[in-house]
């Protein structure tokens, strides 16, 4: 049986920049609030004209050069989103338009904050299986345009923003000594309401109904009930992968958490026991970009050498579903 291992990545976030003062003009909130709470300085939201599968294409081609291989080289596609351009198809038949690459299959997967650690997750079975050599893992997100930046939706219009990050993985032989360790993935969908987007939905009869745009077709989220079951599922999550590769806290190189609220990270890393240097925050910068915020925090920890060949990294992520889960990585 093959590894599978993380060739290369790549980013890609909007250009325009949408600071909390930005915010507080529109919103009864203010920089110190959101500061404090949340620990996000900034974030980044699309223009007109651009999308979420623009924001992969961006970031799956600054992955691929990074890899040293054409997109030809791809055997399939894994598209997280929670947040696709359209209601069907998905995003990752406009990713496979657009990189033009042969009729490569190109699965969406809808596991919100989750989507990469899922996405991975079934990149690694495809290559362990031997039905795949190379995958492309991408998770990709436009929440800005369904935001409710009123009064009303304050406490997530703070937090939620747009970005894409992508993964080249692919199959490697035992020398390589890169290898994916363990996998620890859960649902709890007696909390599926508790963060969502009630509509659009097939339930309503019609699904398209005017009066939903305003009552139901913004996120919604319970904060403080979210907040409580992130900050006890990603630390379980991660010393089960831990204990299933045999290792402990002390054998790991970085932990890169879903970047949720820098508050629920410091509660995980200290739950977990670890030291600062071993814990990737950049919730600062870009708020929290659902499935998008571990590729992209992937990508910058191995830009600025946090990580190298060999080290041993976990990922984990929790959000809407509820859907957690993490990887345990000999990078
Ligand atoms: O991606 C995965 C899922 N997402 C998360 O994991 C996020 C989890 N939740 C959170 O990050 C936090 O719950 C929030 C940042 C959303 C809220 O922080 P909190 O400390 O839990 O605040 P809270 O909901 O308990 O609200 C405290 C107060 C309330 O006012 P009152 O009722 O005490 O008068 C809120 O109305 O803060 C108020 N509030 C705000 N004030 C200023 C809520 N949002 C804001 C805001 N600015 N943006």
């Amino acid at each position: 049986m093959p590894n599978t291992r993380i060739l290369a990545t790549g980013r890609a976030v909007p250009d325009r920049v949408v600071t909390n003062a930005e915010l507080a003009e529109k919103i009864d909130t203010s920089d110190e609030w959101i500061r404090q709470r949340t620990g996000i300085e900034q974030r980044h939201w699309i223009a007109v004209g651009e999308s979420g599968s623009g924001l992969a294409l961006k970031a799956s081609e600054r992955a691929l050069a990074k890899a040293g291989i054409p997109a030809s080289d791809l055997d399939a596609i894994v598209y997280a989103t929670s947040t696709p351009d359209h209601f069907a198809p998905g995003g990752g038949v406009y990713l496979q338009r657009d990189l033009n690459v042969g009729t490569i299959p190109a699965l969406d997967i809808r596991t919100q904050c989750s989507g990469f650690v899922y996405g991975l997750s079934l990149a690694d079975c495809y290559i362990k299986s031997g039905m795949y050599r190379t995958v492309l893992v991408v998770g990709a997100e436009v929440q800005s345009t369904a935001m409710d930046v009123s009064d009303r939706g304050r406490n997530t219009a703070v937090i939620f923003a747009d970005g894409a990050g992508a993964a080249v993985v692919q199959a490697c032989d035992e020398a390589a000594g890169s290898e994916i360790l363990a996998w620890d993935l859960h649902s709890e969908g007696a909390h599926a309401e508790l963060l969502w987007v009630d509509a659009p939905g097939s339930v309503y009869h019609p699904r398209n109904q005017a009066e939903h745009i305003d009552s139901k077709g913004y996120l919604s989220m319970d904060g403080k009930e979210v907040f409580k079951h992130a900050v006890t599922r990603m630390p379980e999550s991660v010393q089960a992968v831990l204990d299933k590769g045999g290792k402990s806290t002390e054998d790991l190189t970085l932990l890169i958490p879903h970047q949720a609220n820098l508050r629920i990270s410091e509660m995980v890393q200290k739950r977990l026991g670890l030291r600062d240097d071993q814990v990737y925050n950049n919730i600062q910068r870009y708020g929290n970009t659902t499935s998008a915020t571990v590729p992209i925090a992937l990508d910058e920890c191995l830009e600025q050498g946090l990580i190298q060949r060999g080290d041993l990294i976990a990922l984990t992520a929790f959000g809407s579903g509820f859907l957690w889960g993490s990887a345990l990585i000999r990078y």
